[in-house]
């Protein structure tokens, strides 16, 4: 099969590698979110940008888990976790749980956080939070996909911006219509509404 990087309309002769995928799809920003979770040594985490909205019914959530990371096998053996979606003041944290090595004290240390319905910690200042039950684990080449079915949300308060994760930088939102800037788009449906 043809797999090769194209620059404009040109073949840039170079195989599409798995630094180049990455360099094109860094130019789709996203969200960060820490998931957390219980182990038999305490609670952990990781540090994802790969959080996709699956279904509404059941309520899904995916995450994209490298194969070797701990969290893989962790996150099975825990049947439960939690997605924190992080705010701006976060990205210290996001950077602490995206460390190799950090596990359960060190990792959470200064974090204010508790445990939600199925154990798994809730950190306090997050945009929202997904306390899931583990609903699946799709393989998905050298990543699996762990699926969750939200148990319980909790929304954070309104006024709080999120973490952006862009080409490997960490950046932020800015507003272009001033403090409102989702006026501009189309009349909402009851279902779009959060509240
Ligand atoms: C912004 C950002 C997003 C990340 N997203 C993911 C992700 O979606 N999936 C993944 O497997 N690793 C992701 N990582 C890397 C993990 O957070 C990192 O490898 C972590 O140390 C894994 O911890 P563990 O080995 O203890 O599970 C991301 C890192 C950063 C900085």
């Amino acid at each position: 099969m043809d797999q090769r990087i194209v620059m404009g309309k040109h073949p840039a002769g170079e195989a599409v590698s798995p630094r180049a995928f990455r360099t094109a799809l860094g130019t789709f920003p996203t969200g960060v979110a820490i998931v957390t979770f219980q182990t038999d040594e305490g609670p952990h985490g990781m540090t994802v940008n790969s959080l996709v909205s699956l279904s509404l019914d059941p309520p899904l959530v995916g995450i994209s888990v490298d194969r070797r990371a701990r969290s893989a096998e962790l996150i099975e053996r825990a049947s439960r976790f939690a997605v924190n979606v992080a705010s701006a003041g976060q990205r210290d944290l996001a950077l602490r749980f995206a460390t190799n090595g950090l596990h359960g004290e060190e990792l959470f240390a200064g974090v204010d956080w508790t445990p939600g319905p199925t154990g798994a910690p809730i950190i306090a200042g997050c945009l929202a939070v997904v306390d899931c039950d583990l609903h699946s684990i799709l393989p998905t080449g050298d990543h699996l996909l762990y699926l969750g079915e939200a148990r319980v949300l909790y929304l954070g308060p309104p006024h709080l911006s999120p973490v952006v994760f862009h080409r490997s930088t960490f950046t932020g939102l800015r507003a272009p219509y001033g403090d409102h800037p989702f006026l501009h788009l189309p009349p909402s449906s009851p279902d779009w509404a959060m509240s």
